[in-house]
């Protein structure tokens, strides 16, 4: 991506391929905060707050808030301490909180600044692919209940939102890959065209995916400006998340747990699946969407003895709504229907699949 480009949203504006402490400044320029604050995790912190404070003259005078990297720190009790530390270093209603990390930096940082004294601003400045194509954007912000994701938060958008690719230079592969299910899934849901440049892509690398940047963050910019508070269209968003939540809450806590989008591709696989069974989709595409992530997730899969498990919490998933759990699977590629009935049968069916394809 060589030139900056704005994407104008309802509510804020995104600027993508700038330099983010170029744009920073220019932001702060407008305003007269009475105080900067800047939630980074440890990783953030080594990486990315040196780059993002070598260009703006104003974060000399913020106070630094970092936390510990990882979905655990996505709680009350990270949350508390972020507001008691506010509290201690004078911040107001009139102060800014800085966003820099992935999505667990935005959907805490969003969620603490929200109710800090009623609210206070706050700026995303995504340094993960996948939250500079999803998490960052659309306003919402939260944080993890045990293990159930995001039980607790609001919707709440930030002032702006500065993407800089640069940051991508130190993210580790694994990130990538997991960010690419997230564009995969703005193609499936919205554009098969999108869908089929991505998954002709061989090798999934930072100078492959940057110029598809802007489009998924359009498709997510278009969806969220329709329906901000998910009363319909939104919902195809989550396709995928209903089962691929499920399988990341139950690794969440093991030794090996998964990366958002790793269970994401896995959801969506089930999905597909179930997007064949109840309504149709062609079986041609859900072989190729097979190809695609067992190819780029081979190494993520469950087993026999977890499913039972991950089918239950498929059932406490936030999206049941009273006896029946509704999904949003796909008519095709490129076109997600909502509120689609599926039984407990047909997620176990699902599971299964993940685990034997189809011959079993
Ligand atoms: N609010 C939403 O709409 C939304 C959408 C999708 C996902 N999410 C949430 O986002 C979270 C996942 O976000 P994520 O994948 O960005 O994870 P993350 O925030 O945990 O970041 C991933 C890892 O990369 C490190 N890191 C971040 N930037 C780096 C950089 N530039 N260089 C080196 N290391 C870096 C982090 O410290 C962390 O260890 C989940 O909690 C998920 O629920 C929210």
């Amino acid at each position: 991506m060589n030139k900056a480009i704005t994407i104008q949203t309802k509510e804020y504006s995104i600027l993508l391929g700038v330099n983010a402490g170029q744009v920073l400044d220019t932001y702060l320029e407008t305003k007269s905060y009475s105080k900067l604050f800047v939630l980074m995790d440890e990783n953030t912190m080594e990486y990315c707050y040196p780059v993002l404070s070598s260009d703006s003259e104003n974060l000399l005078e913020a106070e630094l808030l970092v936390i510990n990297a990882g979905e655990e720190n996505k709680s009350i009790e990270i949350a508390t301490q972020l507001w008691e530390s506010l509290t201690e270093e004078g911040a107001d209603r009139h102060s800014l909180l800085i966003n820099l990390g992935g999505g667990i930096i935005s959907d805490l940082g969003g969620f603490v600044a929200s109710t800090f004294k009623r609210g206070m601003d706050f700026v995303n400045i995504p340094t993960t692919l996948l939250s500079m194509v999803d998490a960052s954007i659309g306003g919402k912000t939260g944080i993890n209940l045990s293990h159930f994701k995001n039980q607790v938060g609001l919707f709440s958008t930030p002032k702006q939102i500065i993407i800089d690719t640069q940051f991508l230079d130190t993210l580790p592969q694994e990130q990538i890959t997991s960010a690419y299910a997230e564009m995969l899934k703005h193609g499936l849901i919205a554009d098969k065209k999108y869908w089929e440049e991505l998954s002709e892509l061989k090798q999934v690398e930072p100078k492959h995916l940057i110029r598809h940047i802007e489009k998924s963050i359009q498709i997510k910019k278009q969806i969220v400006d329709q329906d901000p508070r998910e009363k319909g269209l939104r919902k195809t968003l989550n396709f995928g998340h209903s089962i691929g939540h499920a399988i990341e809450s139950f690794f969440m806590e093991s030794e090996t747990p998964l990366l958002h989008g790793e269970a994401i591709a896995l959801g969506m696989l089930a999905e597909t699946y179930l997007s064949v069974e109840i309504l149709n989709m062609p079986i041609d595409q859900l072989k190729k969407i097979e190809q695609n992530i067992r190819l780029h997730y081979s190494s993520k899969c469950i087993v026999k003895s977890q499913l039972n498990e991950i089918a239950k919490l498929v059932f406490h998933d936030k999206k049941k709504e009273g006896a029946q759990l509704n999904f949003s699977l796909l008519k095709q590629i490129g076109q997600c229907e909502i509120n689609i009935q599926v039984t407990k049968n047909q997620i176990l069916n699902s599971l299964k699949y993940l685990i034997h394809g189809f011959s079993n």
